[in-house]
């Protein structure tokens, strides 16, 4: 049995991830394959009592450190009791959002810095990498303004409480967009970077152009075995 591929979805709140997500696996499933959906924080029972834990508003005074560890503790258990074995099945996972996210906004806007995110990663999660990361990055304006957006919304509603990260201020996100960038930069291999504002079937296209280079990638590397 081949290992599956692991892919990844990132960018900012209200950058269109979870639509993306759901009509890439909708792609996928009409081609033949059986997707595994999760997301991070979440994708697992303990996972999703952390995401409650850590993305409700109630949850004041988090020590940034504290909140890393508990992204931490999340992906552990998803790696564990969901992503390791969907790939050993050789299945192939997309996941919404993954230790890029961690990167961003703990090391970029909570500025602890790249390194004790990546050296968490190496400790904690075997170093598992995604064989393709999809990194949705409107331009800087338009993130803030979605930022913007959301907070006023959010506020409005007073609904369902997962608003923590959106009553930060400008700044941070400015850090969380800026960090990306500079993954993307870094790992340009493995991370495929949407810019701009496109609409949601020109994102769809640029993604499935992406996912099909990598299906032929490993499709090619199997005959070669
Ligand atoms: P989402 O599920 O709507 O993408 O929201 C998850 C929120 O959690 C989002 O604001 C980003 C934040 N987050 C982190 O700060 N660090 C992480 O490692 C992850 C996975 C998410």
């Amino acid at each position: 049995m081949s290992r599956g591929l692991f892919i990844t979805l990132e960018g900012l709140d209200g950058s269109g991830k979870t639509t993306q997500i759901n009509r890439l696996s909708t792609w996928l499933k009409q081609r033949g394959h059986a997707p595994l959906v999760t997301r991070q924080p979440g994708g697992t029972a303990t996972g999703d009592r952390i995401r409650s834990l850590v993305l409700d508003s109630r949850s004041t005074g988090l020590a940034p450190m504290a909140e890393m560890a508990l992204m931490f503790a999340d992906r552990a258990q998803a790696i564990a009791e969901v992503i390791e074995p969907a790939l050993k099945a050789g299945q192939i996972v997309l996941c919404d959002r993954f230790t890029d996210s961690t990167e961003a906004y703990q090391g970029g806007g909570r500025e602890l810095g790249s390194s004790v995110v990546l050296e968490l990663h190496r400790l904690l999660c075997g170093n598992l990498q995604p064989g393709l990361t999809l990194l949705l990055l409107p331009g800087l304006e338009a993130s803030l303004a979605r930022a913007r957006h959301r907070n006023q919304r959010t506020a409005d509603e007073n609904g369902a409480d997962e608003n923590r990260f959106e009553q930060e201020q400008e700044a941070f996100y400015r850090r969380v967009w800026q960090k990306y960038r500079e993954i993307a930069a870094r790992e340009p291999a493995r991370v495929v970077l949407i810019e701009g504002d496109l609409s949601i079937d020109e994102v769809h296209e640029r993604i499935v152009e992406a996912v099909s280079e990598r299906l032929a990638g490993s499709i090619r590397a199997l005959r070669t075995d």
